[in-house]
């Protein structure tokens, strides 16, 4: 296989020069970090999972006409996805207190927010993250006003989307975060869905018992991460059919 060219590697993910212009290769690791890789660890089969989870959600997600940045899945841990140009903010959407909002608000884990609540982080990891509000993300450019509208109505559109389908498999979206990229196609600019959506960057909890089904087993130390995010697969019917044995997956050909 020809060499690839990296072109970019983050702490979950690494992206390749894709094989036509206009494309990238967007390979999931099993590296898990967190709060902002003060912690680091491996989760075994992470990475095999989420390309399969996020691959499942993206597709359904075109179905309803929510633009995203995904082609196809390559194999067990790569995906073919769009060249887009990020827009370096982090829209979190939040359906239920939980993480820094319990912390910074004081509400108790667990309380249903009065409405879906939108809010959005600087994508600056030297600056950890800063919370940032419109102003500042038009102020500075890092989106336009008409960037914003199309960003706070495809995420709207995505959290009651996958409220729905993640409560048809018994579990409960209670936030996750999003990224948005320009997709520039025949002098046109459009937004669109990017990165990925998987266990890593929601939280899901199972809908009878709460039991946590995503990072946060691994950032608060819950154990049993490897097992909640194959159950996630496993109730949206999309467990790789070899099962645990082969979640380790080829290797990246370079
Ligand atoms: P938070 O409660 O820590 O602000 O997280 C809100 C949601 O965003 C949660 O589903 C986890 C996700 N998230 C990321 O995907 N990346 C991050 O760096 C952080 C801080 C949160
Ligand atoms: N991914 C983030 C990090 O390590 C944090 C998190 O997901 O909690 O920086």
């Amino acid at each position: 296989m020809a060499r690839r060219r990296q072109l970019y590697e983050g702490k979950a993910k690494i992206l390749f020069e894709g094989p036509e212009p206009g494309t990238l290769v967007q390979y999931f690791k099993d590296d898990a970090t967190a709060f902002n890789a003060q912690k680091k660890g491996t989760i075994t089969g992470k990475g095999v999972l989420n390309n399969r989870i996020s691959e499942f959600l993206m597709t359904k997600l075109a179905e309803i006409n929510v633009p995203t940045h995904f082609i196809r899945r390559l194999n067990m841990r790569e995906q073919l996805i769009k060249e887009v140009e990020i827009i370096p903010i982090e829209v979190v959407v939040r359906n239920i207190a939980a993480g820094s909002i319990a912390q910074r608000l004081g509400i108790p884990e667990g309380t249903r927010l009065p409405r879906s609540i939108v809010e959005y982080y600087y994508k600056n990891d030297s600056l950890n993250d800063p919370m940032v509000a419109e102003e500042h993300i038009t102020a500075f450019g890092w989106a336009t006003p008409p960037d914003m509208d199309d960003i706070v109505h495809l995420t709207l559109r995505i959290n009651d989307f996958l409220t729905g389908l993640f409560l048809g498999v018994g579990i409960t979206l209670v936030d996750f975060k999003l990224e948005f990229g320009r997709l520039y196609e025949n002098d046109e600019m459009r937004v669109v869905l990017a990165d990925e959506i998987s266990p890593d960057n929601c939280r899901l909890w199972d809908a009878k018992t709460n039991e946590k089904m995503d990072k946060d087993r691994f950032r608060r130390d819950l154990g049993k991460i490897e097992e909640a995010y194959q159950e996630v697969a496993r109730r949206l019917g999309i467990l790789p059919e070899a099962g645990s044995r082969d979640m380790k997956g080829p290797e990246t050909m370079q």
